[in-house]
């Protein structure tokens, strides 16, 4: 098949290249290189059966080329990341919304099967886990930035799930919860990389707040098994459906863990989220999946656990360490 991957250079999207293209399909990427990185997919470049495009998803004539000549659609792209949406605020939700309203709008035109990601962040400030895709949905005021994230999201699903509504598109909302591996970069405020990179450098591991606030961290390999499936089970049309790994861990605790595992002589240092984050920004105490759903329509079970996600990603840290070593 021919797929189309927006974003396909970012973390998510560039695994999921890998696998599809092992699979046997046509890959097309496009990507804007913001926050994704040519070398995550410098090894498929020059194969047979794969294509890179730098450029943007609102490029519309593009889009529409591109999606009219694919079967399949993933639309990994997007801004990712509580950093970048606190740093350039106009530019999140400008993304987020206006690119998945061009491809849901030409998927739509030419009946082609698309997955939108979602997030955890739109389940807001939950208390009641595991989260449920039908839970209801408490979120902050909008003067606190944080949120646009997460309502940027929401709307993409409003606007996907409209899409199904009015003319049986088949599309797929899938909520990821914290996804990690190697690939991904610290730089927009990724824990686990951070944490790992810091570790490894016996760097101290800065936690916010009193770091009691606790995530799930599912790993990226199980991840990108699951959305294929998805987008090719024709009873996960037009629904929300939660990905991700139950496996719970207080961030304070997944620093000691990430520095227990590599050996570190790192230690904890708790910042104030203002200091961190400036003013506007509010947590979540706990985000875990209800992964039910994914279970009872594709079979999803994580196969991988916590531990396997450290060990991964410092496998890559301590090689781009040496490499930088040999290179200084
Ligand atoms: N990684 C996670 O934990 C997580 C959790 C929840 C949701 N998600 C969602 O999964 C998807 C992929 O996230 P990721 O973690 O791989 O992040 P990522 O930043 O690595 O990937 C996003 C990609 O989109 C590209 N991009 C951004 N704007 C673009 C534009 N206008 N045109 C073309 N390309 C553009 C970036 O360059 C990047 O390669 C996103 O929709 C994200 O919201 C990820």
């Amino acid at each position: 098949m021919k797929i189309l991957i927006t974003g396909g250079a970012g973390f998510v999207g560039s695994h999921l290249a890998d696998k599809l293209h092992a699979d046997g399909h046509d890959i097309t990427i496009i990507d804007n290189l913001s926050t994704g990185r040519y070398s995550n997919v410098e090894h498929l470049e020059g194969q047979e059966r794969f294509r890179l495009i730098i450029d943007t998803v609102l490029n519309a004539r593009l889009m529409e080329e591109l999606i009219r000549e694919s079967d399949r659609v993933f639309h990994m792209a997007s801004a990712v990341g509580v950093r970048l949406i606190m740093e350039r605020p106009v530019e999140t939700i400008e993304t987020i919304f206006r690119g998945t309203d061009v491809v849901l709008g030409f998927c739509a035109r030419y009946r082609k099967r698309v997955l939108i990601p979602s997030t955890s962040e739109v389940y807001g400030k939950g208390t009641s886990v595991p989260f449920r895709e039908d839970d209801d949905i408490l979120k902050g005021s909008t003067s606190k930035h944080r949120w646009a994230y997460a309502c940027a999201k929401e709307l993409d699903e409003f606007l996907a799930l409209a899409h199904w509504k009015e003319s049986r598109l088949p599309v797929v909302v899938v909520r990821l919860f914290n996804t990690v591996g190697p690939r991904q970069t610290g730089q927009y405020g990724m824990v686990v990389p951070r944490f790992v990179k810091a570790a490894l450098k016996n760097e101290p591991i800065p936690v916010h707040g009193d770091g009691s606030q606790s995530r799930c961290f599912g790993h990226v390999l199980d991840v990108v098994e699951a959305l294929p499936k998805l987008l090719e089970t024709p009873a996960c049309f037009g629904q929300v459906i939660n990905i991700g790994n139950a496996q719970e861990i207080t961030i304070k605790a997944l620093a000691e863990k990430a520095i227990e595992m590599t050996g570190s002589r790192s230690e904890v240092h708790l910042i104030p989220y203002e200091e961190a984050y400036g003013e506007g920004f509010e947590d979540m105490q706990r985000r875990v999946p209800s992964i039910d759903k994914a279970k009872k329509l594709i079979g999803f079970q994580p196969t991988r656990s916590l531990e396997n996600i450290i060990n991964d990603v410092a496998s890559e840290f301590r090689r781009e360490l040496k490499a930088e070593m040999a290179n200084a």
